[in-house]
Parts: structure tokens; C-alpha cells; sequence
């Protein structure tokens, strides 16, 4: 069976959820669960990101002790990924005992390998990003993202990052879906074609205390993205004996897929494989770096800028799926997106309320009319039917493409596709008029188009998971899997079909 490991970032808890971080968080929920559908062995990791300078400094500012901050800001995370229903399979706490002895396991072995070496450091530090720069890094005095920076001259440890350079872009020349958008990959090596540096990987405890401690020298700890990036590896059991299964499983024979914001996509596409190579393991299978939620300013959406949206607020006023749907549908994975209440309302309307839900709500309610709320026999196929019933069945694998290659998307626009299309069979074969003299072809017409209505849904679910799920209860067909997304009938003759309320109702928030 195909194997699918996909990770989030872990989330700094130095602030709560906003749209930018569920954003992040749904896509890679809507890909775990497309790949479940598709019929992968799945594995979903997503967590939080606990220590270094800026964790200890919100935690001073709110009077608290870091570890209580952390279990404060994590409660809100995960109560808010479960609102945002993702299926995540571990919640990573990079506080968690068996990583910080597995992270101090990997220094250990780098130090006694020659890898890591004391050295003194003199440069820039930029405290919002954890980040490390030299003079020429710096754009008019500020880190290249535009924060600020403060000068720093301490003794330190260092991993001989450049040693592996070369490696690193072969690797990348080899493997060309590794670094992914394309886009990303070109970056990617255009900064490696100056010289690399060393990376600077503790921390002295007189200026950070809340770290993991440095095994060979219990006076400094580590660098905060030197220990947030091996939970992907210590979450599937890197560094423990007792989970050698696990780790075999999801990390040697599959491999990762990182999912990223295009900010870091340094750290995981440079340091993070450096690092690997260093501890002679094996790479992630791809990086995958999505762009940004932009705020009213064109700008990232993040608490540093203001104006942020707050997923759970939005869950409130648009529903959630329909949320999901949104930032699934609009935003071409990779690319930045603007985002607006009118944007989604739009949105729902015209695929969500018009279509889907217009389709559900007109058959449902001439099967109840004309069908004592049953579904009717089919009968015959004429050219229309079976034009839509082929467009319907050659929809699972133009989904299982477009999953595959990282555009989910594209594969909403091409369920969308059909949908239209049933509607329009549905107005040109006007089942309400022939029911009297010929029931027996309404009933074809309107048993078609059920049928294609459950397909579309059986392969929405994993952006939708709660309104697929109550669709398929009231067309009588609730099972959800690749055969049943990709074969005919799945729906009983007789099976009752349950009206309801509208299950998508228009928005009409921004009129007026
Ligand atoms: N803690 C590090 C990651 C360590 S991974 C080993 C970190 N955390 S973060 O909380 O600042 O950001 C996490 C992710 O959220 C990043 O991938 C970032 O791109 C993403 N986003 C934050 N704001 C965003 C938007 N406005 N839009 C899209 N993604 C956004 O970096």
C-alpha cells in the first residue's frame, strides 16, 4: 500500500491560531485526507513549536513560567484545530520528554563526529525570526524580511553546514520534486550558489534558558530551529529504539512531505537536509512551500502586521466547510491569496449554494413530488445521461492527478465542472414536466443526476468533511472510499431520499 507522511510546521506559541496558520493547517488536513481517500496508508503531523527567545520573552511579559505559557497557548491550538476539524494523527509538543533526549542524542552524535565545533560569534540576530545574520545578509540595517536585528558577540557552537553544501545540490539537482513549486527550487539553489555559511545551533544560557541543554556544555542549549526541525523525524520515532518500526515505516521507507510556508522555506530546504545528511539519514521526499494569506495591505497576514482574521469568528459566520472550501478552491497552492468575507461569499454562492446545493435541493424535492421520496429505477441511457455519467466516472482519476501533483484546486474546479453540468441536463431534460406522462424517463433523468450529485460529494469530502457526510446520509449512500467515489450506483433503488433544509444556504453578508 502507497504510504503518505505530511507534516505542518510547528506553530511558535507566542501567539494564538490566526487565518495564516489555519490556513496552512486546513490545506495540509484537505491533502491527508485526499490521499486517505485515495487510498493511502496516511500519517498527518502538525504540532507546536515551544521553545527559544521569543516563547520566553511572551511568557515573561504575561508573568508566567515558559512551560505554563506553552501549555496555555497549546490548549488554544489544539481546541482550534478540532473546531477547524483536522485529523491530524500527532500533535507534536517540542517540550515533549522523548524528543529534547532524541535531539540531545543527535547533538552528541555530531559533536563526537566532528560535525559541531566552538567557535566565536560575532553578527546580527534577529529575534522574531530566531534567525542569524551576517553584515551582508542585513537590508538598510533590518533583517532581509524587514525585523529587526540586534548585535550580538557570544562563543557558540557551530554545525559545519558547509561542509555539506556540494551534497545538498546534487540532491536537489537529482531529485527535481524535491523543493517544490518549481519556483521555490530555482530560489533554492540561487542561494546556494554563494558560499554557505555555518549555522550557529546553541544558545548561552545567561541570555536563553528555555531550550533543550547541550549535552557537551550544560551552560548553553539549542538553537530554537535546530530542535523544532528534527521533530519530524523524533515524531515518527528517530532516536528511539522502541519505536525503530514507526521510524523505519513512515520516515526511511516513505519519507516526509513537508508542507511550508515560502518564509521558511530556507530553514527546511537548507539547514533541515544539511542536517540529515550530517546524521546520515535519509531526506525529506518533498518540501513543499505554499504562499500567503495576504492581508487588506497586500501584505502577509500575521499578528506582527495587525489585521488578522480569526479562523474560529469565521467559523461562525460562513460554517466551516464552507471555510475549507474557500481557501481549498481559491488559492492555487503556492501562490499567495487575498482574502475577504465578499471573496468567500462569492465563493459559496456560486459552487457551494448554486450549484451543489441547488442540485441536491431540485432533485430531492421532485423524487419526494413525483417518487413518494424514493429512487426511481434507471431505465434507458440516451446520449445526455451517458455523456454525464462518463463525465462523472472520469472524474476520480482527473482528482487522483491533480491531488498528486499538489494542485487540489484544480481538482474542486473539475468536480464543480460536472456539477454544472448536471444541472444543466437536469434544466434541458426538465424531469417535473414528463413525470406525469412518463415517469419512467423523469425517473432516469433524476436517478442520473443523484448519482453524479454523490460522486462530486464522495470526492469533496476530504475538503468538506462534515457536509459530504450529511449529503450522503440523506441520499442513503454514506460509504466514503475510492471505489465508492469512482463506481456507478451507489445509490439503492428505493433507497429513500431525505429533503431537508438547504445544506448550503446563500450568504448574503456583504449586500446591502
Ligand atoms: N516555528 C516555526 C516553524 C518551525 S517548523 C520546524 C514557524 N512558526 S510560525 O508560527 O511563525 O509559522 C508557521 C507557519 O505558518 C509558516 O509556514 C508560515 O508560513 C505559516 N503562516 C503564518 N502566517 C501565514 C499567512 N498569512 N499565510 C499563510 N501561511 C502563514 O515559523
Amino acid at each position: 500500500m502507497n504510504k503518505f507522511y505530511l507534516t505542518t510546521p510547528l506553530y511558535y506559541v507566542n501567539d494564538k491560531p490566526h487565518l495564516g496558520t489555519a490556513y496552512a493547517t486546513i490545506t495540509a488536513d484537505v491533502l491527508h485526507r485526499y490521499h486517505e481517500l485515495l487510498g493511502y496508508d496516511v500519517f498527518f503531523l502538525t504540532g507546536t513549536d515551544e521553545h527559544g527567545q521569543k516563547v520566553q520573552q511572551a511568557a515573561e511579559k504575561r508573568g508566567l513560567t515558559p512551560l505554563q505559557h506553552c501549555d496555555e497557548m497549546v490548549k488554544n491550538f489544539k481546541n482550534t484545530w478540532d473546531e477547524l476539524n483536522i485529523g491530524y494523527d500527532i500533535f507534536f509538543r517540542t517540550t515533549a520528554e522523548f524528543h529534547k533526549q532524541a535531539v540531545q542524542k543527535c547533538l552528541q552524535e555530531l559533536w563526537d563526529k566532528g560535525d559541531i565545533y566552538a567557535s566565536d560569534y560575532e553578527g546580527w540576530y534577529s529575534v522574531a525570526e530566531e534567525i542569524f545574520y551576517t553584515e551582508k545578509d542585513l537590508v538598510d540595517g533590518k533583517s532581509p524580511t524587514g525585523r529587526e536585528v540586534v548585535q550580538i558577540k557570544e562563543k557558540n557552537y557551530f554545525f559545519k553546514m558547509s561542509k555539506y553544501q556540494q551534497q545538498l545540490i546534487d540532491h536537489i539537482n537529482n531529485n527535481p520534486g524535491f523543493i517544490q513549486p518549481e519556483f521555490r527550487k530555482n530560489e533554492v539553489l540561487g542561494f546556494l550558489r554563494q558560499p554557505l555559511n555555518d549555522l550557529c545551533i546553541s544558545r548561552p544560557k545567561s541570555r536563553l534558558s528555555w531550550g533543550i541543554e547541550i549535552p557537551f556544555d550544560k551552560d548553553y542549549v539549542t538553537y530554537v530551529w535546530f530542535d523544532a526541525l528534527l521533530n519530524y523525524a523524533t515524531g515518527v520515532g528517530y532516536q528511539q529504539p522502541d519505536r525503530k518500526a514507526d521510524f523505519d515505516k513512515w520516515w526511511v521507507d516513505t519519507g516526509p512531505m513537508h508542507l511550508l510556508g515560502k518564509d521558511i522555506l530556507t530553514t527546511h530546504a537548507v539547514y533541515w537536509p544539511t542536517m540529515l545528511m550530517a546524521l546520515g539519514v535519509r531526506l525529506p521526499k518533498v518540501i513543499y512551500a505554499h504562499g500567503w494569506i495576504l492581508n487588506r495591505d497586500n501584505a502577509k497576514m500575521s499578528k506582527s502586521f495587525g489585521d488578522v482574521q480569526q479562523p474560529l469568528e469565521l467559523k461562525q459566520k460562513l460554517g466551516l466547510d464552507p471555510l475549507r472550501y474557500f481557501l481549498a478552491r481559491d488559492i492555487h497552492l503556492g501562490n499567495d491569496a487575498p482574502f475577504s468575507v465578499e471573496l468567500v461569499e462569492s465563493r459559496i454562492n456560486s459552487d457551494l449554494a448554486n450549484n451543489l446545493g441547488n442540485l441536491l435541493s431540485r432533485t430531492s424535492q421532485l423524487v419526494g413530488k413525483f417518487f413518494e421520496g424514493k429512487r426511481p429505477a434507471y431505465t434507458k441511457d440516451d446520449e445526455a445521461s451517458t455523456a454525464l455519467k462518463q463525465a462523472a466516472l472520469a472524474l476520480g482519476a482527473e482528482v487522483k492527478k491533480d491531488i498528486e501533483s499538489m494542485r487540489p484546486s484544480f481538482a474542486l474546479e473539475k468536480i464543480m465542472q460536472v456539477l454544472t453540468l448536471a444541472n444543466r441536463y437536469l434544466e434541458e431534460k426538465a424531469p417535473w414536466k414528463m413525470a406525469k406522462e412518463d415517469p419512467a424517463s423523469a425517473g432516469h433523468v433524476l436517478s442520473t443526476v443523484l448519482e453524479v450529485a454523490r460522486i462530486a460529494t464522495v470526492l469533496l469530502s476530504p475538503v468538506m468533511p462534515e457536509k459530504t457526510a450529511e449529503i450522503l446520509k440523506r441520499l442513503s449512500a454514506p460509504e466514503i472510499s475510492w471505489k465508492s467515489a469512482t463506481t456507478w450506483g451507489g445509490i439503492q433503488e428505493g433507497a429513500a431520499i431525505e429533503k431537508g433544509d438547504p445544506i448550503f444556504p446563500r450568504l448574503e453578508l456583504t449586500k446591502g
